[in-house]
């Protein structure tokens, strides 16, 4: 139909100036019918926003739902998720009687009517979703939009308490074009119907758990213009168990294995060998954790400074290994421990790790001036030489002995005598080292024991912490 009729084009005016599109009249309760009347009275009007007056506001009702998390990259600070979008509003004075048209709902292809510029700030690339080609026309005026989309979106991921973490992503909807007087937002469900509704129909069980949502009209300005818009705060939380499995727990049995490397003993090369072998696994380790662990430019999630610390200890407690094997083979060679030394590790230390210093035996106080004692015994085999010479010599010899020459045994006794102090010497000199190898050996013993005290500290702290982490951010789901 191609023409006209001029009552036709007067009354259409007459209904535009007075008003948007005024109650449908169907000519039967038929969907054809319907169709007619809408294509007569209100597809023509899909151009504008259907307001009665240019002041009047549309309100936009806005609800989503969440389907799916889908994922989260921390490098590129991006969350993937999946939304219903349910988007209601009003064509004005849009009606019908449902008897006369026989239907009190009618969906439509969405090309037909105005559908608002809804869009989400976070955007960072196209909605891949399907589209869904109708809306919900219902006999009130009333147009239901309901959509799926696949948001992928910028968010702010703090990553320092990974893999306990929280992450705390908005979504914010609102009209691209529309100012907030044409077009305003209105929050629909509630954060609590929301949640519910996503947990129930939450299809993914991955690594993300929804744990909260929260709702918040606002309005953005910029300069004098004003946006209206509404931010979801979607919380969530990071299903832990993969990371505690795969790296938290692999790590703390290296740690156990080496902690409990001190039982061997530290002479034998075979502890420091062991504890080669534990940093070398602990190596290929952190190779395979660093795969896994998200990376951003901001901050080092505190895993990282564990596992780094850990490591650390571990390269101490093999050096101090090293230490104590040196002292173990090669200590008799060196010189008493400075005084300093001694009264710190031996006296203080000592008593701090419950290694009190040995009781000094009396061997060690008797030592004698070696020259004087020579002197001394010198002169006593002198003594006793003549004496004893003098007795044989004497009358108690019945039987006559070829006469000794008195002056070769008289040397032959002091050469004895020389040798015989000359290994006293080299004993006193022996026992010498010898106390001072125990020394050292004990201020070895005290330093690994110290360094073993630290490294149980270190330990248990850090996994009191990491404990600690976890229960806080799981307590944050009650
Ligand atoms: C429908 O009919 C009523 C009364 O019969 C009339 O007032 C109204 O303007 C009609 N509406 C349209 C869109 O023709
Ligand atoms: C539009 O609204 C304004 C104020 O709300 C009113 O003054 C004006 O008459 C209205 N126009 C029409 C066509 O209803
Ligand atoms: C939109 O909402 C505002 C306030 O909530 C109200 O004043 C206005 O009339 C509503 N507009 C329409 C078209 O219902
Ligand atoms: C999420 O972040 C927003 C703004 O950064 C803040 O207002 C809101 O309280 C946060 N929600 C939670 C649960 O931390
Ligand atoms: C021991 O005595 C002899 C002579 O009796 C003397 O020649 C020698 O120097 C003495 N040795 C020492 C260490 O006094
Ligand atoms: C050895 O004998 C001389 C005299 O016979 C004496 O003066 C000296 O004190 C004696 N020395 C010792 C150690 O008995
Ligand atoms: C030190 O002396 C004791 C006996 O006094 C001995 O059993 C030990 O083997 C000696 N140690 C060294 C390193 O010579």
């Amino acid at each position: 139909m191609t023409e006209v009729k001029p009552a036709e084009l007067i009354f259409i005016c007459f209904m535009l100036l007075h008003g948007f599109v005024a109650a449908l009249n169907c000519t039967s309760p038929t969907p054809q019918s319907l169709l007619h009347a809408l294509e007569q009275h209100v597809f023509p009007e899909k151009q504008m926003r259907p307001a009665k007056n240019f002041s009047d506001t549309t309100n936009i009702t806005i609800t989503i739902t969440i389907l799916g998390i889908l994922g989260v990259n921390e490098k590129a600070q991006i969350l993937t998720t999946v939304l219903w979008q349910a988007l209601q509003w009003n064509i004005e004075g849009l009606s019908w009687d449902e008897k006369e048209c026989g239907t009190t709902r009618i969906s439509v292809p969405r090309e037909k009517l105005w559908i608002p510029d809804i869009y989400i700030t976070e955007f960072m690339d196209e909605d891949k979703s399907p589209k869904t080609p109708y809306v919900y026309l219902d006999n009130t005026g009333r147009v239901y939009d309901f959509k799926p989309i696949r948001v992928i979106s910028s968010c702010r991921l703090g990553i320092y308490t990974f893999p306990f973490d929280v992450q705390n992503c908005s979504l914010t909807f609102g009209s691209y074009l529309h100012f907030a007087k044409d077009v305003r937002m209105i929050q629909g469900a509630t954060s609590e119907e929301i949640l519910e509704k996503s947990r129930n129909v939450l299809q993914t069980k991955g690594e993300w758990e929804l744990i909260d949502i929260d709702v918040a009209p606002s309005t953005l300005a910029i300069e004098e213009t004003q946006y209206s818009q509404i931010k979801y705060y979607i919380i969530m939380k990071r299903r832990p168990t993969h990371y505690v499995v795969n790296l938290l727990v692999p790590s703390c049995f290296l740690v156990t294995l080496d902690v409990f490397s001190v039982l061997l003993p530290p002479e034998s090369v075979d502890r420091a060998s062991f504890k080669m072998t534990l940093i070398l696994g602990y190596t290929v380790f952190l190779l395979i954790m660093n795969e896994q662990l998200p990376i951003t430019g901001e901050s080092t999630p505190v895993i990282n400074v564990f596992f780094t610390l850990t490591f650390t200890m571990m390269v101490a407690s093999l050096l101090d290994t090293v230490v104590i094997i040196n002292i173990e083979f090669s200590s008799s060679r060196y010189r008493a421990p400075p005084r300093w030394l001694r009264v710190l590790v031996l006296q203080y230390l000592a008593v701090v790790v419950f290694l009190p210093p040995e009781k000094k035996s009396n061997r060690v106080t008797v030592f004698l001036n070696p020259s004087t004692d020579e002197r001394t015994i010198n002169s006593s085999i002198t003594n006793i030489s003549k004496s004893h010479l003098s007795s044989i010599t004497g009358n108690t010899t019945p039987v006559k002995t070829p006469p000794v020459p008195l002056d070769s045994a008289l040397q032959e006794l002091k050469k004895l005598s020389r040798d015989l102090t000359a290994i006293r010497l080299q004993m006193d000199e022996h026992l010498q080292g010898n106390k001072t190898a125990q020394e050292w050996q004990m201020i070895g013993r005290v330093i690994d024991r110290l360094l073993f005290g630290f490294y149980i500290v270190f330990i248990t702290v850090s996994y009191i912490t990491i404990i600690c982490i976890w229960t806080w951010n799981n307590s944050y789901a009650a």
